[in-house]
């Protein structure tokens, strides 16, 4: 535990030491949960959403795409829910003045005792090496069963509890279990109060009045009221899907741990409107195109699971998350929702306007049911850099730090490398930037040792380097260098866009991506 928390830290200090991700208002002591990308981050970021607008819009013949505005009438957010229950359940420790989220100070105690059952098997397993048979320890051992039965009964209580909103329930879960602020250890807790997450301004001079207006906290409502607007103009036929990437705004009680959980995020969300009755159809198929999406960059398929929800929204009928082995646990990347016809229904209601579709085939017209996949970039973001990032020893004694980030989201694609600053290789490697700058991201880099400046790269997870040294205007060859492997070859010049077109191209990505 304690070794991941410190992964954890050197992730957070390695984002800020190569320019990925900077605290916001730095100079001023910053600003809590709110963060800046810096030059590497902002391109892997870029790359993320390519890869996920690519693969929405250019794989699927029928998703198209869309950018709305974030302020929105207020009216959306009442007929969305989000004015009357988009709230999380706050407790305040009255020692320490920390407020902390109930449910989450549950989930952790749940959390405890998967803890114990996993090290009682991890222990296991060393002790019987290859004769050990997890499934029948799992189910035989006593000190296993007793924290699976305790985390059974809390579970049932928690889901309950939040099922019925029962704010008394849950704080007494909190006493029961006798859960204690992790700053001042004391179990001194306030009662559980609601807590709306909006972010509200006005707008309008106050001479003509001013409106409340909410930063919008999710951008699927933006794609619900244009459902017509695109079905419309684009004479699409259901089933269809929009999609959007774009800003949303929480005002988080816990925001911690890095960019998992900010006030100021991104989300690529994609609402798919289908026939009712078809929804759970459609609601597996996306839970697995999704999946794939993910297992697709090789960062390793036991680092996602599927989460199914025990407590849904009122309005849905199936919901699972997809989770993400971060450095503190398997933690929600993304969510698939089958929504029914709660949104288009409401926003039918509110706004007096029909949200119907005339089906030319069932020859009449009806509200769409929705499946949405909802994804927060920066998530994405930690989730890739936590799966990439690693301290390698090498042969030699010394050790180095290397992103091995999926080559096609990497934000540097190729650095040029004149061996020394002198006799031609610098204009060399001019040349050799200009003839590939249009196709990929070059950084050209003279200084220190080749040693070092492999070093620099493998920290920013450039997947090749290419080293111009005396021999290379008499035969027109490099020595590329790959970052995972360490490895060297002598190219032709000629053959480094095949070479790197082959490694960087999404197309490879998305080709293990089946869409039907
Ligand atoms: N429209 C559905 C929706 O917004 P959500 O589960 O609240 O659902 C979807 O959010 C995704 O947005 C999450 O899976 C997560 O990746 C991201 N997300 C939500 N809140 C976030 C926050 N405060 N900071 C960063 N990402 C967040």
């Amino acid at each position: 535990m304690a070794q991941q928390e410190d992964l954890f830290k050197k992730i957070v200090s390695h984002c800020k030491e190569y320019g990925f991700v900077f605290p916001s208002s730095e100079i001023y002591d910053g600003l809590g949960a709110v963060y800046d990308y810096g030059q590497n981050g902002v391109e892997l970021k870029n790359n993320i959403k390519k890869y996920w607008w690519d693969s929405m819009t250019l794989l699927n013949e029928n998703v198209v795409g869309i950018d709305s505005a974030i302020f929105m009438h207020p009216t959306i957010w009442k007929a969305s829910g989000h004015v009357d229950a988009f709230n999380d359940p706050l407790i305040d420790n009255k020692d320490s003045k920390k407020r902390y989220r109930a449910d989450v100070l549950i989930e952790e105690q749940i959390a405890k005792y998967e803890d114990k059952i996993n090290k009682e098997v991890e222990k296991a397993a060393k002790k019987f090496g290859d004769a050990f048979d997890r499934e029948q320890f799992v189910s035989t051992h006593p000190r296993v069963l007793e924290n699976q039965a305790k985390k059974e009964i809390l579970h049932t209580r928690f889901a309950q509890a939040l099922n019925e909103n029962n704010l008394e329930e849950l704080r007494q879960i909190i006493v029961d279990y006798e859960i204690v602020c992790p700053v001042s250890g004391t179990r001194n807790w306030t009662e559980v109060r609601q807590f709306n997450l909006m972010f509200a301004t006005e707008m309008g001079s106050t001479a003509d009045g001013t409106m409340k207006v909410y930063l919008r906290p999710e951008t699927a409502q933006g794609i619900f009221v244009n459902f017509l607007n695109v079905q419309k103009t684009g004479r699409m036929k259901i089933p269809f899907g929009i999609a959007q990437i774009g800003k949303a705004f929480r005002n988080e009680i816990v925001a911690r741990q890095f960019i998992f959980r900010m006030r100021e995020f991104e989300q690529m969300e994609m609402q798919f409107f289908v026939r009712p009755g078809e929804e759970l159809e459609w609601f597996a198929k996306w839970k697995e195109i999704r999946m794939k999406w993910h297992q697709a960059l090789g960062l390793g398929k036991h680092k996602y699971r599927y989460h199914d929800h025990d407590k849904l929204a009122h309005y849905a009928n199936a919901a699972t998350d997809i989770e993400f082995e971060m450095p503190f646990g398997f933690k929600e990347v993304e969510g698939i929702h089958s929504r029914t016809d709660f949104d288009l229904s409401s926003h039918e209601k509110y706004s007096g306007k029909k949200m119907q579709y005339f089906d030319p085939e069932l020859n009449k017209s009806y509200v769409p049911y929705v499946i949405e996949t909802s994804i927060g970039v920066d998530r994405m973001f930690l989730s890739i850099l936590s799966g990439s990032y690693d301290e390698e020893m090498l042969e030699n004694g010394e050790s180095r730090v290397v992103l091995r980030l999926p080559a096609a989201l990497a934000p540097v694609k190729l650095a040029v490398l004149p061996l020394v600053k002198k006799d031609g290789l610098p204009e060399k490697a001019e040349e050799i930037i200009h003839a590939l700058k249009f196709d990929f991201n070059c950084q050209y880099d003279e200084k220190d040792s080749i040693g070092k400046r492999y070093r620099r790269q493998d920290a920013i997870g450039t997947p090749f380097c290419v080293t111009i040294d005396h021999d290379t205007p008499v035969d027109h060859c490099v020595t590329i260098r790959y970052r995972d492997s360490m490895q060297q070859e002598r190219v032709s010049i000629d053959q480094l866009h095949a070479i790197i077109t082959d490694k960087v191209s999404m197309k490879n990505l998305f080709k293990q991506i089946v869409v039907q």
